[in-house]
Parts: structure tokens; C-alpha cells; sequence
């Protein structure tokens, strides 16, 4: 038998189901029972029910679908893909910044960890800023740990956002995916669409002719006419896209890389499968987090 066959009876022994992130190498993706953006895959671990999730993605994905489902097991094969930008909001921050803003309401970036998210009033993934910040009553908002994100959010709202921290971003989008990145494939492909995710600096979102989560990519490359795209966003959406429209041009920014992203790989799988270890997060923290959670999957149904 080879690993990928052992793979699948581990799989079936387990009553497992494959969620995988858009960003993920092609060997794995090609693994997947569902592959999608964060939004998306949190709804499919809200709906399985496999005993076992393996998530392919990053910490917090993992933590979510942990929350989501307090009597699964969730399997993150690499338990060293952490997200660096989830990192960059401690939990004890949000709590200062409420005290410094009594009147405001939280909305924090799913791409954060499950401590922070238990402070929050609200959740957004990269499908729902504006929606999720127009919400709520509150005239300010709190908003992080993605600058950019938030800048995107400030531009399609008439409420005040107030970012916390100030200076969180995605390396990936904000120092390996450059204007001059962007225009250099703009010279070679002119007839091509740009597709740009809001965590993309402000001047790149400038450029792009929409700017979209990874689950509004598929939408956009499936509804526009157009055949060529520049895809400003991980270099590995790309196979994404093209496997679903192998007639149409995605090119990807080459430099764009998340390497957590990239830490799963077959042979990880198989090992998680064969000795799992389920991520835990703490039952207090996770009650306390599933609610803005919860309430963003309710409001963005
Ligand atoms: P999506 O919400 O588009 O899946 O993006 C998640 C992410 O980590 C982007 O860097
Ligand atoms: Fe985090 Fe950026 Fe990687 Fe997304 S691409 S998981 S935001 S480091």
C-alpha cells in the first residue's frame, strides 16, 4: 500500500473528514474533502460529522473548529503552523483597549487566537469586515490585528475603526506581495483581472480591480468573463483557482509565500492520523470565544 492509500484507510478507520485552506501546497489540497477560505471551513466544521477533523490551515483555523465542536477531535498535522499575525494581538490587549474605549464595540479578525476572540463582540473573516463592522450598533470600533484589513474595512464604512494593535499585518501580504510585484505582472499580462485580499497593503488594494477574500476569488474568477488573472494574494490559490477553471490564467505573485501554510505535508498527515493528538483549548476560553464566533456565522448566513 502507498502512503497516500494509507492515508485514506487511517482516514476511513477514523471517521475523518480533510479540511485544507486555499493556501495549502498542491499535495494536500489535492487531499481534500473540502477546500475553501476561513469562513467557508468553519461552516463545514460546524456541519461535519466525522468523529475526527483534520485541519489543514493554520492555529487558528484549528482553534475554531475546536470551538465549533467541542466533541470532536481537531488534528492540525504541523502543530507548529502557527499564523504570526494571530500572534500579534494578545488577548490582554483587547481588554486595555476596551477600557480605553469604553462606547466601543470589538470586532476582531478570525485570524486570531482563541484567548483574544473570547474578548471580542464579533468575528470577521476576509468575506465580511464591512458587513460585520456595520452590524453593530456602536459608532467605533475596535478592529485587529490586520492594518490593512482594517484600512479596507475604514474605506467601505461610515463608522469610526480604531486599530488594535496599530501596526499588526500578514508578512506575507504585507512585505512579500509589493506594489511593484503587482505592477511588473500588470506590464506582462494587460488584459488580466487583478484580484487583491484586503490584507494586501492600501497600495495594492489601489490597484486591484476587486478586492477579495480567498472564497470571493473563486466567485470572481467564476462569474467575470474575463480569462487571465493577476492573483495578488498566497502564491498556492493559484492551483486553487486553475484546478477549478483549467481554462482560464491565474498568476500568482511568486514571492508570495505563507511558510506556516506550508508546514503540512502527506507524510505529516499520515503521522497525525496514526497517533492523534487533538488540539484542546481551555473549555472556559472556548465558551467565551464561541459566542462572536457564533454570531458572525449567524449574521453572515
Ligand atoms: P481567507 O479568509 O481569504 O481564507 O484568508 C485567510 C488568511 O489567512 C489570509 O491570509
Ligand atoms: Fe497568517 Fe498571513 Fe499566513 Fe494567512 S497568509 S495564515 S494571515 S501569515
Amino acid at each position: 500500500m502507498d502512503g497516500i492509500n494509507e492515508i485514506l484507510a487511517l482516514k476511513r478507520d477514523l471517521n475523518a473528514v480533510f479540511l485544507v485552506h486555499n493556501y495549502q501546497p498542491p499535495e494536500v489540497q489535492d487531499l481534500a474533502d473540502f477546500c475553501g477560505d476561513s469562513l467557508e471551513l468553519c461552516r463545514h466544521a460546524q456541519e461535519t460529522d466525522a468523529d475526527y477533523i483534520l485541519f489543514c490551515g493554520v492555529d487558528f483555523m484549528a482553534e475554531c473548529a475546536a470551538i465549533l465542536n467541542p466533541d470532536k477531535k481537531v488534528l492540525l498535522p504541523d502543530r507548529e503552523a502557527r499564523c504570526p499575525m494571530a500572534g500579534m494581538l494578545p488577548a490582554e490587549e483587547v481588554r486595555k483597549a476596551r477600557e480605553e474605549h469604553p462606547d466601543a464595540a470589538v470586532v476582531l479578525y478570525i485570524n486570531t487566537l482563541a484567548e483574544a476572540k473570547a474578548e471580542a463582540d464579533l468575528v470577521c473573516t476576509s468575506a465580511n469586515p464591512v458587513e460585520m463592522v456595520d452590524a453593530l450598533k456602536e459608532r467605533t470600533v475596535l478592529f485587529g490585528p490586520d492594518k490593512n484589513l482594517a484600512w479596507f474595512a475604514q474605506k467601505h464604512t461610515r463608522k469610526k475603526i480604531v486599530r488594535v494593535p496599530d501596526d499588526g499585518y500578514c508578512y506575507t501580504h504585507h512585505l512579500r506581495l509589493l506594489r511593484k510585484d503587482v505592477e511588473a505582472l500588470k506590464a506582462a499580462h494587460p488584459n488580466a483581472v487583478v484580484l487583491a485580499h484586503p490584507e494586501c497593503n492600501p497600495d495594492v488594494q489601489e490597484i486591484a480591480d476587486r478586492v477579495l477574500g480567498t472564497g470571493g476569488m473563486m466567485h470572481a474568477a467564476h462569474e467575470l468573463r474575463a480569462r487571465e488573472f493577476i492573483v495578488a494574494t498566497e502564491k498556492d490559490m493559484c492551483y486553487r483557482l486553475k484546478k477549478a477553471h483549467p481554462h482560464k490564467e491565474f498568476y500568482p505573485v511568486e514571492s508570495a509565500v505563507c511558510d506556516q501554510m506550508k508546514k503540512h505535508t502527506p507524510f505529516k498527515i499520515h503521522e497525525a492520523l496514526s497517533s492523534p493528538e487533538p488540539v484542546r483549548v481551555e473549555r472556559h476560553i472556548a465558551k467565551k470565544a464561541l459566542r462572536p464566533i457564533q454570531r458572525m456565522l449567524e449574521l453572515s448566513e
